[in-house]
């Protein structure tokens, strides 16, 4: 259960709704919704429709009679979005497993799997059309040109054992930072908020977005395939080249470190982990994450004091305490 259901378990119920009504209007295009449904249905955590939500009701000025829907439809759109752009990684990183099921590359090749993810775009662009707001269709559009140049910079960065810890912070805001980002503050901009309460709410979610990608980088060494419902260690299988590498790289001495070069690119899986291990990688990308919930938190200090406000809080701190 979504351990926010007690504040916003309506909306959230009412935001699977939006995200399967979408998808189950049209007989001509039965069979992509199909597909579509596959990954909708299997689950996921719901983070960023959780935060569009919780963000939309710590606003001083939320009134539920015209947020709430809005801010219901901004979240299946965002959330379509999120799912659209994870159809493409496995694509890209030639994944078979995703929330614990079969993803549509391994079930229906890549063709149909590029299909399904661009048919979502379509989807999440047709919710935000209801909600009629220029300005925040024009950002979430936005969002999806940072998340392409993200994916991109990655592929053009891989295997590349130089990377520094600012090019990984870069990646990672365009991967994930940017669409935690614009969750926070979606329904601020449809509503022409302050500039500064938009901005604060940003930088909320922004970090939050980096301290959560920092924590799924850290689980692809620490956790398993079952508990995470995708595959384990598939990150330097792909030549990724993520903190705890960066970080057990730059803390080896000379002979450790020529070794540990050989066996990133010999994509030796338990040679990494124990370096990694070693050289105590894991817990130095932890305590960079918890700096980024640090920082989340004290971006929240712009809104006044509610149960959202701290649900906010307890989301960010969750954001890096997780096992999947
Ligand atoms: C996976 O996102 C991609 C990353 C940004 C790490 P989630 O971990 O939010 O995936 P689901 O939606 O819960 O499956
Ligand atoms: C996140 O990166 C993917 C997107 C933001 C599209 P990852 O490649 O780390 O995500 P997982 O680990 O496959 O979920
Ligand atoms: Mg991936
Ligand atoms: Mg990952």
């Amino acid at each position: 259960m979504n351990p926010f259901a007690p504040l916003i378990g309506n909306e959230l119920n009412l935001v699977e709704q939006a995200m399967r009504e979408t998808l189950t209007g049209s007989t001509l295009e039965a069979h992509v919704n199909a597909l579509c449904l596959q990954m909708v249905n299997a689950g996921g955590k719901r983070i960023r429709p959780t935060m569009v939500l919780l963000c939309a009701k710590a606003l001083p000025t939320y009134q539920a009679e015209q947020d709430e829907w809005r801010a219901i439809k901004l979240a299946a759109a965002v959330e379509l979005l999120h799912t659209a752009t994870l159809i493409h990684d496995d694509v890209i990183d030639n994944s078979c497993l995703r929330r614990g099921v079969r993803t549509i590359n391994d079930t229906s090749g890549n063709h149909a799997a590029i299909l399904a993810g661009d048919y979502l775009f379509t989807r999440c662009f047709n919710l935000l059309r209801d909600v009629n707001s220029l300005k925040a269709t024009g950002e979430i559009s936005n969002t999806l040109a940072t998340l392409v140049a993200g994916e991109l910079k990655q592929l053009e960065k891989e295997g590349c054992l130089d990377l520094s810890p600012d090019d990984y912070a870069y990646t990672i805001y365009c991967k994930t930072g940017a669409l935690f980002e614009i969750s926070a503050a979606v329904l601020a901009v449809v509503r022409e908020e302050s500039a500064e309460l938009i901005s604060a709410l940003k930088a909320y979610g922004r970090a939050t977005g980096s301290a959560f990608q920092i924590a799924d980088d850290n689980l692809d060494y620490a956790a398993d395939t079952e508990t995470l419902g995708k595959k384990a260690g598939i990150d330097l299988a792909d030549g990724r080249i993520t903190l705890p590498v960066i970080l057990a790289l730059r803390q080896s001495q000379e002979q450790d470190r020529s070794k540990l070069e050989e066996a990133i690119q010999a994509g030796d899986f338990a040679a990494v982990k124990t370096a990694i291990e070693k050289t105590g990688a894991l817990a130095a990308a932890h305590a960079q994450a918890l700096e980024q919930v640090r920082l989340a938190q004290q971006a929240l200090s712009v809104l006044p004091d509610s149960p959202y406000k701290e649900a906010l809080y307890d989301l960010a701190e969750r954001a890096v305490k997780r096992c999947k």
